[in-house]
């Protein structure tokens, strides 16, 4: 099944360049309808124009509140024919109006293991802690920050000698790899999310014929 992705973005749009290129390279079966920015100087907004795909730049702040602001989004990429959603460096909380309308269809890429280190620079949280090992999260999207149930995991060390920036630049291509797959799993017809009906408990995900951990 070849995924009709809708990708938002607010910065250099890396992970939005992973995909970019393992579509271009057939290694993943999709095709990038839209990309959408919150910000009108994210970079990765020329890196999808390069590649031939439709971009917006949506403003938070001409929205008066996150509901309005993810109501255009969902015009946006309802209209772009778009059925799965991946947040690549998205640094905007999103609300029940767009989970609602692409359900248990929602992937965002975090640069930490899950549930460690959610929110805003997860590297630097890491290092802060000293924690010996870290990693990248690729998860369904919730309502919570970082808190939608996990997909895959790949792991890193961390070195006495890391830095913030040093760490992050080893996370970034495990980043790449890990979205790029995870994503191919869906395409591949791997996952099932299965809900407890009526009930809050968190859905549990089912991939077969995969390894979801990624050393
Ligand atoms: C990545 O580290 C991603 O995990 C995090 O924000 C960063 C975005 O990088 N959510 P890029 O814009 O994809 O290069």
């Amino acid at each position: 099944m070849t995924l009709e992705l809708g990708v938002l973005i607010s910065g250099r749009g890396s992970n939005l360049g992973a995909i970019l290129d393992a579509t271009a390279e057939r290694r993943l079966d999709a095709r990038v309808r839209l990309v959408v920015s919150n910000r009108a100087d994210a970079a990765g907004l020329e890196r999808a124009r390069l590649a031939g795909v439709a971009t917006a730049v949506v403003d938070h702040k001409a929205h008066p509140d996150r509901e309005s602001f993810d109501r255009a989004l969902v015009r946006l990429f309802c209209a772009a024919g778009v059925d799965w959603l991946v947040l690549a460096g998205f640094m905007r909380i999103v609300t029940g109006t767009l989970l609602s309308a692409f359900p248990d269809r929602v992937v965002n890429i975090h640069p930490a293991l899950l549930p460690a280190f959610p929110g805003v620079d997860a590297q630097a949280q890491a290092i802060a802690y000293g924690v010996r090992v870290t990693g990248c999260t690729v998860h369904l999207v919730n309502e919570g920050v970082d808190t939608g149930p996990i997909l895959a995991q790949s792991i890193e060390p961390v070195l006495p000698t890391d830095t913030r920036d040093t760490l992050a630049a080893r996370l970034l291509p495990r980043e790449h790899d890990l979205l790029v797959r995870a994503l191919g799993w869906i395409a591949d017809g791997r996952l099932t999310v299965h809900r407890a009906p009526a009930s809050g408990a968190r859905p549990e995900i089912e991939l077969r014929g995969v390894d979801p951990l990624v050393r």
